[in-house]
C-alpha cells in the first residue's frame, strides 16, 4: 500500500449507478474479419455468434459491429444498398437476432453501425435518381449539381474524396454527384425530409429488434454548408486531428464538416432512443477538433458519446497525452458527457505497429513493403503500455479486435491483394486500411490460425502471428491476452470507469501518474525506470516488473491507500 500527494482533480467520480454507457468497455468487431462460420473465408453473424464467449472470458461490457447490410462491399460494407437486410456474405436477418439474443444472454450489450452520411451507388434511391434523371426529384434525395466550364465539364467545386481524387463524378447526361468517399458511395442531402425520416425509421428498425446502441459513422459530414463553397484545404478522416491539430485548432474545418445543422439531426435521433426502454446510446464517429467542437456531439439532448481521436492521434509523449487527457475531460465534463478513449480501430494502422516507428505514434495511412517496418517487439511493448494507461482512465474505452492479442499490422500485405479504395483511389500513393483488418488468428497450428473451417482467409495472415493465436496466449502468464484480462477485471472491480482523476506529482517529465479511487496509475513513457513507492502492492503491469521501479515503455497499477 502507498499513499501519494494529489493535485486538484481532473475529473470527478460519477455516479455509481450511472448509465453503462457512461464507463462500458467496448469491443469493435469488424465482422468480415473477426470468425468465419461458413468457411467462405470472410467472416459472418454466425462465426460471431460462436465465439461471443471468448468477449465474456475477455471481460468486456459490449459490442459494436461494423457494417454487416447488404452491400456490394466497395468500402467494406461502409457503402450500404439496404439498411434492413443482412449481407448474405454475413448472413440473414434470423443470424443477427440470434446473435443479439446470445450477446444479452451473455450479458453483452451490442451496438450496431449506422452509415448516414451517404448510401452505395446500388441503393434503390440511387439507382431512382440515375433513372429519373436530371432535375427529377428523385434526384433532391443526393447532392446532384451542373457543372463549372463552358459545358459544365468541371466539377460543381473543388472538394477533394478523402480517399483522394475528385469528390464529384460526372453521369453521361451531364450531371455531377458528390461523393466525399468513393464513387460508389454517394453522397445523401440532408435537408430533404424524407432522407431525415428514411432514417429515423431505420433506427426503429434496429431499436426493435433490440439493439442497444449506434456507432454513426461520418457523424460530422452530413450536413454541408449552403452553396458548396470551394475550399482549399484537405479533407482527410485520418489528419487533421493529430496533436498539432488539436494545439492550433487547424484540421478538418471545411464546408463539408462539423456545420452546426448537423446538431438537429442528433436532437431528433436522441428524441427516437428516449422513447425505448434501456439506455439505448448514439456515439459520434466526428473527426473534430478541438475537443471542445467534439463535446457539442454529446450534449444532453444529443449523442451519448464520441469517439476521443485526439487520444488515439497523440503521439508516445508524455505531456502531449497529459494535456488530451486533461482537455478531454474538461470538454466532456462541461457537457455532462462521459470521455471515451480508443487506441485502435479499422481505419488505423494498430496501436501495436504505430507505436513501433521511429516516430512512436505517428500515423501513416497504412504501411507496406517499402515502407518503414515497425519494430515489432518495441511496439508491442508501448502498445500494453498504452492500452493499461487507457484502461486506468474513467470513463468509456473501446478496443479493437485483436489488439487483446497485440496484434500488429500486416505490414508487408502485397498490394495486389489490396482492396481498400483509399489505396486505387490514391494510386498506391496510401496504402490504404487493409493491413488492420487481416483475419484474427484463434489457433496456432490449425489452417488459416482458426479463422475459418476451411482455412481460408479473405486476406492472408502474416507469418508472426501464430505466436499471437488465441490458444498460444491463454492461460499463459504474462501474455497479452492475459494481461488484457486481468486489467480488464480490475478495471470493473475496481470500478475504474466510474472513478475519478488525480494527477500524482513527483514523476518526471517522461511519466503519466494518476490516482483513479484506490488505483494508482504510472505510465511511462520515457526510457529510464522510475522508482515505485515503497512498499507498492502491484496489481496489474504490462511488462513483468522484478525489480521496485517502473521499466520504460511500461505502465503498472498499484494498489493505494484510500483516506
Ligand atoms: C468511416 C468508417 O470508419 C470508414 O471505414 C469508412 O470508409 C468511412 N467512414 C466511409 O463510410
Amino acid at each position: 500500500m502507498t499513499s501519494l500527494d494529489i493535485r486538484p482533480a481532473v475529473h470527478a467520480p460519477s455516479a455509481p449507478d450511472a448509465e453503462w454507457w457512461r464507463h462500458a468497455v467496448i469491443y469493435q468487431v469488424y465482422p468480415r474479419s473477426f470468425a468465419d462460420a461458413s468457411g467462405d473465408g470472410i467472416g459472418d453473424l454466425a462465426g460471431i455468434t460462436a465465439r461471443l464467449p471468448h468477449l465474456v472470458e475477455l471481460g468486456v461490457d459490449a459490442v459494436w459491429l461494423s457494417p454487416f447490410y447488404l452491400s456490394p462491399q466497395a468500402d467494406a460494407g461502409y457503402d450500404v444498398a439496404d439498411y434492413r437486410q443482412v449481407d448474405p456474405l454475413f448472413g440473414t436477418l434470423d443470424d443477427f437476432d440470434a446473435m443479439l439474443t446470445r450477446a444479452h444472454d451473455l450479458g453483452l450489450r451490442v451496438i450496431v453501425d449506422l452509415v448516414p452520411n451517404h448510401t452505395s451507388d446500388e441503393h434503390v434511391w440511387f439507382q431512382a435518381a440515375l433513372e429519373a434523371g436530371i432535375g427529377s426529384a428523385e434526384r433532391d434525395r443526393y447532392l446532384f449539381r451542373e457543372g463549372r466550364g463552358e459545358s459544365g465539364e468541371l466539377p460543381p467545386n473543388n472538394w477533394e474524396s478523402i480517399f483522394g481524387g475528385p469528390a464529384w463524378t460526372r453521369l453521361a447526361d451531364g450531371q455531377w454527384y458528390l461523393h466525399l468517399f468513393d464513387s460508389r458511395q454517394p453522397d445523401l442531402n440532408w435537408e430533404h425530409p424524407e432522407v431525415r425520416a428514411e432514417f429515423e425509421d431505420v433506427l426503429r428498425f434496429w431499436l426493435d429488434r433490440g439493439v442497444d446502441g449506434f456507432r454513426v459513422d461520418v457523424a460530422h459530414g452530413m450536413v454541408k454548408e449552403p452553396g458548396l463553397p470551394d475550399w482549399d484545404g484537405h479533407v482527410s478522416m485520418i489528419e487533421g486531428t493529430d496533436d498539432e491539430d488539436v494545439a492550433n485548432g487547424s484540421g478538418n474545418h471545411g464546408p463539408m464538416f462539423d456545420q452546426d445543422g448537423v446538431h438537429e439531426i442528433y436532437r431528433a435521433w436522441h428524441r427516437v432512443l428516449a422513447d425505448y426502454a434501456g439506455d439505448r446510446a448514439l456515439v459520434a464517429e466526428a473527426w473534430v477538433e478541438p475537443l471542445s467542437r467534439l463535446a457539442r456531439y454529446v450534449r444532453p439532448d444529443e449523442m451519448q458519446q464520441a469517439f476521443n481521436f485526439a487520444f488515439l492521434a497523440t503521439r508516445w509523449d508524455a505531456p502531449a497525452l497529459r494535456s488530451v487527457i486533461e482537455a478531454s475531460y474538461a470538454t466532456a465534463d462541461s457537457v455532462g458527457a462521459p470521455t471515451t478513449w480508443v487506441l485502435s480501430n479499422h481505419d488505423v494502422v494498430r496501436h501495436a505497429s504505430r507505436l513501433g516507428l521511429a516516430d512512436a505514434g505517428s500515423r501513416p495511412n497504412g504501411i507496406g513493403v517499402g515502407d518503414e517496418q515497425p519494430d515489432e517487439a518495441l511496439g508491442l511493448r508501448r502498445a500494453r503500455g498504452a492500452t493499461l494507461l487507457m484502461l486506468g482512465l474513467p470513463g468509456s474505452a473501446y478496443l479493437y479486435q485483436g489488439e487483446e492479442l497485440g496484434l500488429p499490422d500486416h505490414t508487408a500485405l502485397p498490394d495486389e491483394l489490396r482492396q481498400d479504395p483509399a489505396f486505387f483511389r490514391t494510386g498506391g500513393v496510401e496504402r490504404g486500411r487493409d493491413g488492420c483488418r487481416v483475419p484474427l488468428p484463434w489457433s496456432s497450428d490449425e489452417p488459416g490460425l482458426g479463422f475459418s473451417p476451411t482455412g481460408l482467409t479473405w486476406l492472408p495472415q502474416p507469418s508472426s502471428w501464430a505466436a499471437y493465436a488465441l490458444d498460444a496466449q491463454r492461460g499463459v502468464a504474462g501474455s497479452t491476452y492475459e494481461i488484457y484480462r486481468s486489467t480488464l477485471g480490475l478495471r470493473r472491480s475496481h470500478e475504474l470507469g466510474t472513478g475519478g482523476l488525480e494527477w500524482a506529482d513527483g514523476y518526471g517529465d517522461d511519466v503519466i501518474a494518476f490516482t483513479n479511487r484506490d488505483v494508482l496509475v504510472v505510465a511511462n513513457l520515457g526510457a529510464t525506470p522510475v522508482p515505485l513507492p515503497v512498499g507498492a502492492t502491484v496489481l496489474a503491469s504490462s511488462v513483468e516488473v522484478t525489480g521496485h521501479e517502473v521499466p520504460g515503455d511500461a505502465t503498472v497499477w498499484l494498489q493505494v491507500q484510500t483516506a
